[in-house]
This record gives structure tokens, C-alpha cells and sequence, in this order.
């Protein structure tokens, strides 16, 4: 049978609609802060990123507006092509030290990152050993690799289980392949958790394999200054790879990878998306560098986004609401059903309150959630009122 795109895609969107799949973005009417303007409503944003209220700080902005002034708007090329603009090396040398590597390789963004590093690292004599909840971008850059990688062969483990991890690397041993690659996010991003890096690098030692930490929502976040899981369990020299996004706590855009300099140079030439793909704006590397001299230099964000969490996070266990054990600023409160989250999601926007649900494919079926995200551009009267609405809307749903 012969079908055309455009019934196919017709049909196609009719389904996302009937299993309440559908996603519409919401205009945003005003900079990403704790309280925005948002489809000409006032709401308290809980669905932003921005974790340390960089997005919209005086520095960060001004850095990148002078950036404009001296570079220009835009890379012109490819970095190895047109020539490397001196504003990205340098703020590849301040994560470098930020995060206690010898080298960083900077990507145009998070999920880049992983789809130019990961296919970079494995060949066909490789496997690969996943978490369940690993980050879409992960499971599409491993997708992108020879590697053995597939849950059905057994190469994904059951959420930070360690018996079952140590169970896929004795296999993978005795299988004989060539390397192997543990690889986790360092802080789960629709649940919250933490992942047990401790463990999981004795393991990776124990078992001669390697190990790659996607810490998108670590930076800024978790460590000293925010510099991420490795250094907040202090197990700096023993991850291999570290994945870091510029585009959430940092306040801009971009991705990085973290490691050792023979590491960056192979990703200079061999991580597609760096090779073939046009650089950042120049703004956007020194408006980085701004981000970065605020989190070396003032605590000040990074507490009151824990202040934040904390409070939250207690203010929702003490009305009731299932947090599903989360231990860092992302807060899922817990539905289940996906029609109810996405109901629940619109009430709460007529209230006055942004909290999107979050629905298959970006988590399980029949585990919608609607995903809260305190942060340091929060006010307690913010947060005060999201709770209220909170509390109306599931009274309301029963
Ligand atoms: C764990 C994880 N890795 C990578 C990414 C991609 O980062 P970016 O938004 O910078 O592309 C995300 C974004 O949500 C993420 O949560």
C-alpha cells in the first residue's frame, strides 16, 4: 500500500493526540526566571533549567553584548576549517581547570556532545553498559556506535542496580571484547537521583573498563562550585569522560566533554558534530566565561538554589505529594497516568503556576510526572504559591 507523507504524518499526530502525547511549547514572553510571562499569563516557572539564574544576569549578558562588539555574531565556520576564534580555546581552558581535567572539547550542545563523543570512542570489537535511564542523548550517541549495546543482549542494567551492573561487565569480560564503556548520567534528569559513582568506578577499575558520566544536570549543580558528581564524591582522575551542558546551570548553550588531552585530540578529529558542524557564536563562549567567573566566585547562587530544593522539596513531602525519591533540584511530583498529568499540568497553568508533565517517550509509559524544578531566581513567596495551586488543582482532581 502506498501511502503519502502527509496522511501518514496525519495519522501519526492523531495518535500522539489520542494516547495524550501531543506536546504544544508554550510561548515565553520574558527571560527564563522564577516568575515569567508566559502565552500573556503571569506564572511561577517550576519547568526551567536555569538553574542558577544565569540565564538573565547582568554579567553574563554584558559579556556576551562587548563579545558582539569585538567578534561579530557569528564562528563563520567549522573551528578546524575557518580557524578557532581565541574566545572558545580560552573558555576551554577555564573548564578544563573548573573541572580538574587536562582537557576539554566544547560541542555545540549536550546532546551533540554525547552523539560526537560516544560513536568516537567504541568500534565494533566494543561494548557498551548503560544504565535503563540514561539520558536520550546517550542512548542515541551509542545507537550511533558499532559497539554491542542492545537490552537485549543484556547491555542495559536496571536503574543503578550494582549487582546487575557487575553482572553485565563479568559477561562482557568472559565475551572477550575489546574494551568496554560504562556510561550513566551523573544525575538522573526526570527523576532526580544521584547515580552511585563510587561504586560503579570501583567496578569499572575492578573490571578493566571504562567509564563516561553525562553530568547535564550535575553542572552547576552538584561539587565544588558546581563542578559536578566526580567532585562531589571526590573521585577526581578516576571518571574517564565527563559530559557537561553549558545550556542549563551556566545559563547559555553548549556541550562539553572532559578529559584526558589525548582524549580531546581524537575528538578534534574523529566527534562528527565538531568536525562538521559551524562553532558558537563568539558571545556565547565569552557570555560562558562569565557564567563560570560567578560559580568560581559567588556562592551566593548555588545556595540559594539548595535553600530553594530544600524547601520545596519539604513543603511537597509535608502536603503529600510523591517526589519519587529525588535528590537533587529536579523534583518530579509523581501522577502516573498521562491524561491526569496533562490535566493537571493545564489546571496548574490557570492557577498561575508553569509545571510540565512529562510524559512517554521521555519517561516510561504510565509514569507521567509533572517535573518541578526549583531554582535561585525563586523567591519563598514563589514557591508559597505553587505549593497553593498544587494543593487546589489535586483537591480539585480528587
Ligand atoms: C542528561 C542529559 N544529557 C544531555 C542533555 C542535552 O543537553 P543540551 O540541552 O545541552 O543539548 C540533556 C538535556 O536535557 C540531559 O538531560
Amino acid at each position: 500500500m502506498n501511502q503519502t507523507l502527509e496522511s501518514w504524518l496525519g495519522d501519526q499526530i492523531q495518535e500522539l493526540h489520542d494516547r495524550h502525547l501531543y506536546k504544544v511549547p508554550k510561548i515565553l514572553e520574558t527571560p527564563a526566571g522564577g516568575r515569567v510571562r508566559m502565552n500573556g499569563r503571569e506564572v511561577v516557572n517550576l519547568s526551567s533549567n536555569n538553574y542558577l539564574g544565569l540565564a538573565n544576569h547582568p554579567n553574563v549578558k554584558q559579556a556576551a553584548a562587548e563579545a558582539v562588539e569585538r567578534w561579530g555574531v557569528g564562528a563563520g565556520a567549522v573551528r578546524w576549517i575557518g580557524g578557532t576564534m581565541s574566545v572558545h580555546d580560552e573558555l576551554e581552558e577555564r573548564l578544563a581547570r573548573f573541572k580538574r581535567v587536562e582537557s576539554v572539547l566544547v560541542f555545540t550542545g549536550g546532546f551533540t556532545a554525547n552523539s560526537g563523543c560516544i560513536p568516537a570512542v567504541l568500534t565494533n570489537q566494543d561494548v557498551v553498559i548503560s544504565d535503563e535511564l540514561n539520558h536520550a542523548s546517550i542512548i542515541d550517541g551509542v545507537r550511533l556506535s558499532p559497539a554491542a549495546y542492545r537490552k537485549s543482549e543484556g547491555w542495559v542494567y536496571a536503574h543503578k542496580d550494582m549487582d546487575a551492573l557487575d553482572d553485565c561487565l563479568r559477561r562482557a569480560s568472559e565475551k572477550g571484547f575489546a574494551k568496554k564503556m560504562v556510561i550513566t548520567d551523573g544525575v538522573f534528569s526526570m527523576d532526580g537521583d544521584i547515580a552511585p559513582l563510587p561504586q560503579i568506578v570501583d567496578l569499572c577499575e575492578e573490571h578493566d573498563a571504562f567509564l563516561m558520566v553525562d553530568d547535564a544536570h550535575a553542572s552547576g549543580v552538584l561539587g565544588k562550585n558546581g563542578a559536578g558528581t566526580a567532585s562531589h564524591f571526590d573521585l577526581y582522575g578516576r571518571v574517564d569522560i565527563q559530559l557537561g551542558t553549558l545550556s542549563k546551570a551556566l545559563g547559555v548553550v553548549g556541550g562539553y566533554i572532559a578529559g584526558s588531552k589525548r582524549l580531546k585530540e581524537w575528538l578534534i578529529n574523529r566527534g562528527r558534530p565538531y568536525l562538521f558542524s559551524t562553532a558558537h557564536p563568539p558571545m556565547v563562549a565569552a557570555a560562558l566565561i562569565a557564567s563560570l567567573d560567578i560559580m568560581e566566585n559567588d556562592p551566593e547562587p548555588m545556595n540559594r538554589l539548595w535553600e530553594n530544593t530544600r524547601r520545596w522539596k519539604a513543603m511537597l513531602a509535608e502536603a503529600g505529594f510523591d517526589t519519587m525519591g529525588s535528590e537533587t533540584p529536579i523534583t518530579p511530583v509523581y501522577v502516573g497516568d498521562e491524561a491526569k498529568a496533562q490535566e493537571m499540568e493545564r489546571l496548574l497553568f490557570e492557577e498561575g503556576v508553569y509545571a510540565l508533565a512529562i510524559v512517554y517517550p521521555t519517561v516510561a509509559l504510565g509514569k507521567a510526572r509533572l517535573r518541578t524544578m526549583p531554582s535561585a531566581a525563586h523567591t519563598e513567596q514563589d514557591l508559597a504559591d505553587a505549593l497553593a495551586a498544587f494543593i487546589k488543582v489535586r483537591d480539585r482532581l480528587g
